[in-house]
């Protein structure tokens, strides 16, 4: 029913499509899963011709990824380090039958991002500098984890091709290259659309 209303363009409050995880998931949500409106701005951005393949950076349980494919023609894909979550947003995406959408449990300094056409940001490695509400204890926090993954994904940004769509959401701009614009802000400043220009 959440993904029927979605894909009509009805309005799916946050409380309606976080009932379809578990208590323990879902009371992480505030913190850390994406709103089902952010995500529907982000995604429909992000996709700007059908079959556009979309990344998000540490996917989580899901949430931007099945929002985005439910909302747009584009192909959804989420990389995610803690195994359980892809486990759970895999389940999801079978068990409702949405096809345009891929989660892959590796680190996000294994992808090669050339495969892709645009990429979703929720600050994903702050969690290694701020560990007031983790998500679980499987993955130890490090400091120098953070600047490491935001230097990777900065560089990788770096190397794709004008045009490049990026929207990131609570994150504090580190891992955008200069050679990025950002074309709109949303949500008080804290979702905020880039494209590469130069
Ligand atoms: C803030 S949550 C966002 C989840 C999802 N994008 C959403 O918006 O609903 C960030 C996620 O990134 C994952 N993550 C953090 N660092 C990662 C890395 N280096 N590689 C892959 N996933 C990572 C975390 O495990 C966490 O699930």
């Amino acid at each position: 029913m959440v993904f029927k209303l979605l894909r009509s363009d009805v309005d799916v409050d946050d409380g309606t499509f976080n009932g379809l995880y578990s208590p323990k998931i879902r009371e992480l949500a505030a913190r850390h899963w994406t709103p089902v409106d952010v995500a529907k701005m982000a995604s429909q951005y992000l996709v700007e011709s059908s079959n556009d393949k979309v990344l998000d950076i540490g996917a989580g349980a899901g949430k931007f990824c099945l929002v985005g494919a439910a909302c747009t023609n584009g192909r959804f894909y989420g990389v995610e380090q803690r195994e359980s979550l892809v486990r759970i947003s895999n389940n999801l995406a079978k068990k409702h039958d949405i096809q345009n959408v891929e989660f892959i449990h590796a680190n996000i300094d294994q992808v090669s991002f050339e495969d892709y056409d645009a990429f979703y940001f929720y600050n994903s490695f702050y969690e290694n500098l701020d560990q007031s509400c983790p998500i679980d204890n499987s993955i130890l926090p490090n400091r120098d984890l953070y600047y490491t993954y935001t230097k990777y994904l900065r560089d990788q940004l770096q190397k794709m091709p004008i045009g490049t769509r990026v929207v990131t959401y609570w994150s504090g701009w580190d891992e955008i290259p200069l050679s990025f614009n950002m074309e709109y802000t949303a949500c008080n400043g804290l979702l905020n659309f880039w494209r590469k220009s130069i």
